[in-house]
Parts: C-alpha cells; structure tokens; sequence
C-alpha cells in the first residue's frame, strides 16, 4: 500500500529547498529512462517552478525534449546505490528501469514514471521551453505540477526527519559516490 500523499503545490519547493540529489525520470516514444542529478533547486513560488541541470549529452534530455515533461524523484538513503548506478551509464545504452529492477508508476498527469518504494517524494514537471538557454546552458527550467511524498518523512508540508525513518533521509553528493544523508535538523530559535 501506497504511503504517499499529495503536497500541495505552494509547499512543492520544500521538497528540494535543502539540496537533495534526485532522480529525473523521463519517457517518450517507448522508452523510458532515469538519471542522477545533484543539481537542482526551487526558483519560483506561483506556479512552482524549478530549475535543473541536465547535461544536455544525456539520453534524459533528448526524452524531455521530446515529451515535454520529467519527474523528479527524491530518493531516500536505502537508494543510495541505485542513485549512483543509474548516474554511471546512459539509457542510451541500457533500459535502466529492467537493469536495476526499478518498479515505477505513471504519473497521471504526465505519464513520466514515478519511483514510491525506497523515494520520499515526487514531483511531476513540466518543461518550460526556453530555446536560448537550452541551447546554450544545461540547465532547464519547468513548473511542477504535482507532487506527493511519503507521510512517514514529508507531512502536512514539513520534513520529519527522524531516527525512525532513516532509510527515507535524503542524499547529498559529496562526489564520487559518497553522500551525506539529511539525518538531523536544528531549530532556530525566533529573535
Ligand atoms: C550522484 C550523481 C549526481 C549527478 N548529478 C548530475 C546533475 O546534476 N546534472 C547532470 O547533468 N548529470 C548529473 N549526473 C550524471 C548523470 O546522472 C549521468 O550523466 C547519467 O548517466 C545520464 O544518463 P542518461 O544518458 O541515461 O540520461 C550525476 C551523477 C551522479 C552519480
């Protein structure tokens, strides 16, 4: 059973407000693919919208380009393996999802698969064409357009990071395959 919940879009920046690595996942024209992608980042409140880098080698652009739209996944420290494995070799060579043994879902706005078990969120997204940029940067710009996390880590529009649900922590890239894992929260105090 699902543990997932729908995150109402104006607190869909939270879900990445702290930098965690993420899953792009794409698919157009009978394929599918996911890579790895550290860089992201919330850049507006209404609609919500991101950006992120996506090197524009890889197959995950040549899907988003087609299709249009993307999911962005936020995999939990259990994932940490399969993060990386599917950030070391391109789509282009293999069916990642049959390689790794990925169960996803389509999402019903997109239809772009959407990864539950193991992830504390998704979103789905929409790109913003934007030709000058995507011509000359890898980064790429899109609205979300829905979203949902897993209520044991992201409830009511709060990470709950807890000893508890450890295998949901993000990952933050260090490089080379090492991450940090979002494991312990400070709360500021009101001036
Ligand atoms: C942890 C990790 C983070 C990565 N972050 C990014 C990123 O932010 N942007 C990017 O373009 N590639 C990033 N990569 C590399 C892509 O995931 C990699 O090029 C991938 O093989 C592309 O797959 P594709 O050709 O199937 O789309 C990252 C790789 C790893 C392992």
């Amino acid at each position: 059973m699902s543990r997932f919940q729908n995150v109402r879009l104006e607190h869909a920046s939270r879900l990445i407000n702290h930098g965690p690595t993420v899953l792009v996942t794409s698919a157009h024209g009978g394929h599918r693919n996911i890579m790895a992608a550290a860089w992201s980042m919330p850049v507006e409140f209404t609609p919500p919208r991101l950006a992120i880098v996506i090197d524009k080698r890889t197959f995950t652009r040549e899907l988003i380009h087609a299709s249009g739209y993307f999911g962005v996944c936020i995999p939990g420290a259990a994932l940490a393996d399969l993060t990386y494995a599917v950030g070391s070799v391109s789509g282009r060579e293999i069916d990642k999802f049959a390689r790794f043994g990925i169960a996803s879902q389509a999402g019903s706005l997109t239809g772009v698969p959407l990864l539950e078990h193991g992830c504390a969120a998704w979103m789905e997204c929409r790109l913003i064409p934007e030709p000058h940029t995507e011509q000359a940067y890898d980064t790429c710009f899109a609205e979300v357009l829905s979203a949902a996390a897993d209520a044991r880590i992201f409830d009511n529009g709060r990470w709950s990071v807890r000893e508890d649900n450890a295998e949901l922590h993000t990952l933050h890239h260090l490089g080379a395959g090492r991450f940090a894992t979002a494991s312990k929260t400070t709360h500021a105090r009101p001036a």
